[in-house]
């Protein structure tokens, strides 16, 4: 009775992590030909327990050497997961803009902004080609888990180009579970070039 039970369990398991992985490899393929934006009902499941340990916003803000006072860009923020730790890192002297595609996501976003008093982030509807902002005026642009959703990529990497400072940071992270991480490198030098980029680019 007990082995039953146990062996009912493994199978069951089984089935579940073959399912997972069977749906990884259809949604790759998919991802493969078409880049679209996550559905928005997909959004929130990306602020797991499991996820934020792994990829947590205090690595992510480690990464981008956050200082008071900055201005800073986040690309596709989605639920808001790192978006919220780098507001507090900029503290009120310094700004946080967060632009999506997916006006469903900005609105749970600004949602969560009032919610938790955040005084110093923007959320705001908008294409990661076509920022609202002059050029050259902020110190950072970040995105996680974005830049393989988007089909023109060196029209994007431009367009973060023309908004960076001289001297500021871009940080592009992905995260290895996503059926969207990329197996070959998606910054690699062809692409930088053809954003008109100058300067070499390394995987981290
Ligand atoms: C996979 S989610 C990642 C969300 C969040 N960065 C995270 O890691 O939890 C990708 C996000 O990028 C947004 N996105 C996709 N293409 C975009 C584009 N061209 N311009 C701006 N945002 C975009 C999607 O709407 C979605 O919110």
């Amino acid at each position: 009775m007990g082995i039953g039970v146990i062996e009912a369990l493994y199978y069951s398991l089984l089935t579940f992590l073959a399912l997972i992985l069977f749906l990884g490899v259809v949604v790759r393929l998919v991802r493969r030909f078409y880049h679209f934006p996550i559905p928005f009902f997909l959004v929130g499941f990306l602020e797991n327990p499991v996820r934020l340990r792994i990829q947590s916003p205090k690595k992510i803000a480690d990464r981008l050497d956050v200082q008071p006072g900055m201005n800073i860009v986040e690309v596709g923020p989605g639920a808001g997961t790192f978006t919220m730790e780098v507001g507090r890192r900029v503290t009120s002297s310094g700004a946080v803009y967060a632009f999506d595609i997916s006006l469903k996501t900005i609105e749970k976003l600004r949602a969560r902004i009032v919610k938790e008093g955040a005084t110093n982030v923007a959320a705001v509807a908008a294409s990661a080609y076509d920022l609202p902002l002059v050029s050259h005026s902020v110190d950072r642009v970040f995105l996680v888990a974005v830049l393989a959703e988007i089909t023109d990529r060196q029209r994007a990497l431009r367009e973060f180009t023309r908004v960076l400072k001289p001297n500021g940071l871009l940080s592009i992270s992905e995260f290895l579970s996503d059926p969207d991480y990329p197996l070959k490198k998606l910054c690699d030098d062809g692409a930088a070039r053809q954003a008109s980029w100058r300067f070499p680019v390394t995987a981290v």
